[in-house]
Order: structure tokens, then sequence, then C-alpha cells
């Protein structure tokens, strides 16, 4: 990962998204714009069900948008990459090559180890995977929990397996769903401490978070609401939006 100049890795461009439910209408998300750099942390914060969880899954290219578009810049050194009209293979290569994702549920399988967890989204040799997992593993603080099935881990523990998986294709974007949900004190100043490395490879790490010591440790947080984003500057003292969402959030850098 270059350490140069902060760049714009992925975009979220008029991004809205709607759910309808036994003939009732939500929009989630209203022509959103979301431009998520290289070399820093991002918070996303807003209020519970005001659609972080949605924008992080269309960033993730787990959900398409209904309108708007999401796309990758600078990849690779060409130019930018429209994902709109892509196939599912398509969007599943960008994923594995470019996206490490963290989901609010973990998503951890069963049947597997921790250990196991973690390699499998490796596409090369399985020894090699298995090394890599180890190594990240441990870098989560984790490396004595190796052998754990998820059942046989705490929910922290669940939530920095979660971590080690999204980490193990080296991906350039980091996006991570309440990743210290479940933590304590000193996990949370880890994982904190994690991200801000991780950013400072020049990667693009994005956390939702409700958590404010999570926003204020951030480069950059974005307050999501009404379906769409308004950066919150450092500077600012908190707004009365913000202190009715809860999240505390003062400042980014
Ligand atoms: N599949 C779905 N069908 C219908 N409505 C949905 C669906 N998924 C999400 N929603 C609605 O969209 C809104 C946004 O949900 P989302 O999960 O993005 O919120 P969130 O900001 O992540 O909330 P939280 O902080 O509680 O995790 C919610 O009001 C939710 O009820
Ligand atoms: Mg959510």
């Amino acid at each position: 990962m270059s350490e140069s100049a902060v760049s714009v890795l992925l975009r979220a461009e008029g991004v809205s998204k709607s759910y309808t439910l036994r003939g009732r209408r939500v929009d989630v998300l209203r022509d959103a714009d979301l431009a998520v750099e290289g070399g820093m942390v991002t918070a996303l914060v807003g209020h519970s069900g005001s659609g972080k969880t949605t924008l992080l899954h269309i960033l993730g290219l787990l959900t398409p948008p209904d309108r708007g578009r999401v796309v990758f810049d600078g990849a690779d050194g060409g130019g930018p990459v429209d994902t709109t009209g892509m196939s599912d293979r398509e969007l599943a290569d960008l994923r594995r090559g470019r996206l490490g994702f963290v989901f609010q549920s973990y998503n951890l399988l069963p049947q597997h180890s921790a250990l196991r967890n973690v390699a499998l989204p490796f596409p090369g040799r399985r020894a090699e995977g298995e090394q890599r997992a180890r190594d990240l593993l441990a870098r989560v603080g984790l490396a004595d929990r190796a052998d754990h099935l998820p059942s046989e881990l705490s929910g922290g523990e669940q939530q920095r397996v979660a971590l080690a998986r999204a980490l193990i294709n080296d991906p350039p974007v980091i996006l991570a769903d309440e990743p210290t949900g479940n933590l304590d004190t000193d996990s949370e100043e880890l994982l904190l401490g994690l991200f801000h490395e991780l950013a400072g490879e020049g990667r693009a790490v994005v956390l939702v978070t409700h958590n404010p010591a999570v926003s204020a440790a951030a480069d950059r947080v974005h307050l999501l609401e009404r379906g769409a984003f308004a950066p919150v500057g450092r500077t600012e003292t908190a707004t009365e939006t913000e202190t009715e969402t809860g999240t505390g959030t003062r400042s980014s850098k």
C-alpha cells in the first residue's frame, strides 16, 4: 500500500434505496454521496435505523442501490471503476480483491475454527492462508484462540475474528459495521489502534459506530440523517441533531 497523498478510493454517488414492506414504502437513503479516502479512518454515525448498515452494504457491493452508483477510484493505477451493471461474478471478484467487510452480526461459519474462518476467503494455498490467518489473529489479540469454534468464543472475540477475516486478502478498503459494539475498553483501544495502523498503510477504513470514543478518534466523521450525509467538522460543537442521535460526535480531523 502506498503512503502517499490522500486519495479517494471508493465513492457512493447519488445513492438511493427504499424498501417496500406490506405495502408501505420506507425511503432509507435519498441521494446520498460519500467519498472514502485512503489513509483515513472514517466514522459513519446516525441514529438507529438511519440507514448506516444499508449504505455500508451498498458500498460493499452486497446490495445494489435503486439509483446512483458505487465507484472504485484509481484502482491498480487505472481509472475509476463504475460497478453499475456488473455481473455477480465481477462484483464478487471486486469484493474479494478490494474490500474487507466486517458484518454487524459477524457472520462466522459455526462449523469452522477461528483460524479456518479467517483463512477461508484466501484464494491461494491453504497452508499460506492459515499462516496469514495466524498472524492476523495475533494482530487482533487472539493468537491463543485459533482453534476455538465461534460458539466457543465471546461476542467480542468473534468480532475480532471477523475483522481478521476481513484483512486476509490485504484489501485497500475496510468496511466495518459496529466493530467495537461488543468490546471492553482494552479491546476497543487495541482495535482502534489497529484501524489507525491500517489507515497509516494507506487503506481506507470505514467504521459504522454508535460509540463516541470511536468517532472521536476517527479522521473523518459523517452523519447520516434523513437519508443523506453531512460531514461533521472537528472544530464544530455537537449540534442539536447529533445530540439527539446520541452519538455525541463532535469532531473530525
Ligand atoms: N430488508 C429490509 N426490508 C425492509 N426494511 C428494511 C430492510 N432492511 C432495512 N430496512 C429498514 O431500513 C432502515 C435502515 O436500516 P439499517 O439497518 O440500514 O439501519 P442502521 O442505521 O444500520 O441502524 P442500527 O444503528 O440500528 O444498526 C430501518 O428502518 C430498517 O427497518
Ligand atoms: Mg446497522
